[in-house]
């Protein structure tokens, strides 16, 4: 029988420091009232300088082996756009830090879709045979990638990586990951980008160039999100074979509370099934959905044996989805 992708263990990792909505105010052209109203944020975290995306995804992912109860994994995928070097991968240098030297490693970039893009190649591999362990990391500093005198960025994002253990087991155990969807559509480049520093238009020698930042079309992403994602989470859905009442927790990706009510509400959800830990930590990329999973645990609005809805949206552009159960897990924080 072909074995199933299972949620063995979640682990997390936040940096200390708190930007709150008053703090951005205190030196950018907005207010708390704005940022709240608009996007749902009241705070979010922010490395400090010398601490790396590498840094965050270490620590997560040392919880989440905690928390699967086990350091053995045969394959690490880390999901960021945020690498701690243009070149190589991050991935290699974190697998060497938590002691899996010769495991393979990769990064992957789907910038705020790709916790979900990871999550769907670890069970892939864990489906044709290929691994029985993997550690999937989702990890980003886009506090080293947006402009600080950019209100519009600078309010939305926050820094934090979030990690899963996923193993080989049955279809009918809880944690068991049942059907993903991938998706993408390169026609919306420009509505996420980082222009400079890649060989399109690479950065010459010196220090700040034009371009170097993180833009965004708001209104343009905001539409395509809700709509890509509430499509894909309906489709693994129906795949699942869940009606609507039998969804207990839908995890976005914390883009926008406006987003994640606007997905809820095109699904027949109520507010109150979505995980949300965007008020407190902004959107942290490819860190957002095994954050956002790890709090619902803390808080118990996810159970051993909740029926869950993950969807993402993000740069390329790409979304992707999966339905999994919940498993009987003990989230560590590092
Ligand atoms: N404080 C005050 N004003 C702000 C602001 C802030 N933090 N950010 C943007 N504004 C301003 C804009 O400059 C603009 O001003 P202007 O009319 O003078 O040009 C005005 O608010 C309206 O901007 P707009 O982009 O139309 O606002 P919006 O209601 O669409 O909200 C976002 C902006 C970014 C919050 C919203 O578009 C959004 O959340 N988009 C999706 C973001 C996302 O999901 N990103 C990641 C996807 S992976």
């Amino acid at each position: 029988m072909q074995p199933a992708p299972v949620l063995c263990g979640i682990g997390t990792s936040l940096p200390d420091r708190v930007v709150t909505n008053d703090d951005l105010a205190a030196r950018l052209d907005t207010s708390d009232e704005w940022i709240r109203t608009r996007t749902g944020i009241r705070e979010r975290r922010t490395v400090d300088p010398g601490t790396a995306t590498g840094d965050l995804a270490h620590a997560a992912a040392q919880g989440a082996l905690k928390s699967a109860g086990s350091a053995a994994v045969d394959l690490v995928i880390l999901a960021t756009t945020t690498p701690d070097h243009p070149c190589p991968a991050t991935a290699p240098h974190v697998a060497q830090r938590l002691g899996l030297t010769g495991v393979p490693a990769w990064d992957l970039a789907a910038v705020c879709s790709g916790f979900v893009y990871a999550l769907a190649c670890a069970s892939s591999f864990v489906r044709s045979g290929s691994a029985a362990r993997v550690l999937v990391i989702g990890a980003d500093t886009y506090s080293t990638i947006t402009d600080p005198d950019d209100r519009s960025t600078r309010a939305i994002f926050g820094d934090g990586a979030g990690a899963v253990v996923v193993r080989a087991g049955t279809a009918d155990e809880d944690g068991a990951i049942g059907p993903v969807t991938l998706g993408s559509d390169g026609s919306l480049k420009d509505a996420i980008l980082v222009d400079a520093g890649g060989s399109r238009r690479p950065l010459p020698d010196g220090l700040a160039q034009d371009g170097r930042y993180f833009t965004m079309q708001g209104k343009t992403v905001f539409r395509h999100a809700v709509e890509r994602m509430s499509q894909s989470a309906e489709k693994v859905r129906t795949e699942a074979g869940w009606s609507t009442g039998d969804v207990d927790c839908l995890v976005a990706h914390q883009a926008n509370a406006r987003i994640i009510d606007a997905v809820a509400a095109q699904m027949g959800l109520a507010p109150e099934q979505c995980a949300l830990s965007i008020e407190r930590l902004g959107n942290t990329a490819a860190a957002s959905i095994p954050l956002a999973m790890a709090e619902a645990a803390r808080s118990g609005q996810l159970r051993a044996g909740s029926r869950v809805l993950l969807t993402a949206f993000g740069g390329g552009a790409t979304w992707g989805a999966a339905a999994l159960t919940w498993p009987d897990v003990t989230p560590v924080s590092i």
